[in-house]
């Protein structure tokens, strides 16, 4: 095998008719809402790799912190000979993970950006001359196809993107990894946890106005794609903070009356003044809470890292299958969330 292979299980044309179905459904439905995803074009990955940067925007420096100071147990716990990172992007936060398993035989990092993984890719075949890197371009909430490599393998979905899924999302996420694990694999996750509502709020509402851009350029996005016409000047960043559901909600709320045209799939969309668009999700969580959730789908939590209230990392393993009883209670957890 070369050192590093790029393998495209994604059609280019997927993601343009994932984006029009995506905002034919979310924009006429009531309360309108758009999926998060589609916030990364290049000028929305910029304004997320600032959003990195910000002092409010706590989750990357607690993540490195806590890959810096466990990664070695990890490696050790799991003794992985393969790596795949699930939405890697630049795989600048999997250094550490790198790092700490010298014994690993290939990385397979995944993302829907061709141009993240070739960039991630090359730099990593020259520091890591040993290591086999097989990039895939693919989307894995709607299926994974896999290299055959040596086990065992580790899943790694960091920075919390976990909590970008609604819990209906994220329970077929988690059963549709839980099936691709054998005995002996695992799974790390970077888990952002429930705290004081005001560090919350300053973390996606920025005193310089970067979160608030990077909401906005959803609708450039949509602009661009799909030659509609949104007035970013015309909608306002809203954060809220969701305690039923224990998550952060960002919102595009419309200042007047308007009308958007979107010509490429047929859509006129009326806003009244003050209507509110949702964008993101971005769900906190306590531990108990994670460990039942994965419980249900059928992995336990095995190891659990936390930088004091602030993040966690958790490690899970399949374990047997979850009871009627359990599912039952998924059931009606979920019978409350009415947004999901
Ligand atoms: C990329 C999903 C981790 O929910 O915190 C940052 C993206 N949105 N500021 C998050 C985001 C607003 C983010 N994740």
């Amino acid at each position: 095998m070369s050192p590093f292979l790029i393998t495209r299980t994604l059609p280019e044309e997927a993601t343009d008719a994932a984006l029009r179905a995506d905002v034919l459904r979310g924009l006429t439905r009531t309360p309108k809402t758009l999926p998060p995803k589609w916030f990364y074009d290049a000028h929305g990955s910029e304004l997320f790799e600032k959003i990195n940067d910000l002092a409010e925007y706590y989750p990357p420096r607690a993540e490195r912190e806590l890959l810096i100071a466990h990664s070695a147990d990890i490696a050790a716990a799991t003794g992985a000979r393969t790596l795949i990172e699930l939405g890697s992007g630049s795989s600048e936060k999997t250094r550490h993970l790198l790092d700490a398993m010298p014994h690993l035989h290939t990385y397979v990092p995944v993302d829907v950006s061709e141009s993240a993984l070739t960039q991630a890719g090359h730099t990593l075949v020259e520091q890591r001359p040993g290591l086999n890197v097989h990039a895939l371009i693919a989307d894995f909430t709607t299926g994974l196809a896999l290299p055959g490599t040596p086990g065992p393998r580790l899943f790694a979905f960091l920075g919390s993107t976990i909590g970008n899924l609604l819990p209906r999302e994220r329970a077929t996420f988690l059963s549709s990894i839980q099936s691709l694990l054998s005995p002996g694999d695992a799974l790390l996750l970077g888990i952002d946890l429930v705290k004081d509502e005001q560090a919350l709020i300053a973390a996606y509402d920025d005193a310089t106005g970067v979160t608030a851009a990077f909401n906005k350029n959803v609708l450039s996005v949509i602009n661009r794609a799909l030659n509609a016409d949104f007035d970013l000047d015309a909608f306002q960043h809203v954060v809220r903070w969701n305690a039923a559901n224990e998550r952060i909600e960002m919102r595009l709320r419309a200042r007047t009356n308007q009308t958007v045209k979107i010509p490429a799939i047929g859509l006129t969309v009326d806003f009244a003044a003050g209507e509110e668009l949702r964008t993101e999700v971005s769900a906190k969580f306590r531990e108990p809470v994670l460990r039942r959730e994965l419980a249900l789908r059928g992995l336990e939590l095995t190891r659990w890292w936390t930088a004091g209230p602030l993040y966690g990392i958790a490690l899970a393993r399949p374990s047997a299958p979850p009871t009627a009883a359990q599912l039952d209670t998924s059931r009606r957890l979920w019978a409350h969330d009415r947004s999901s």
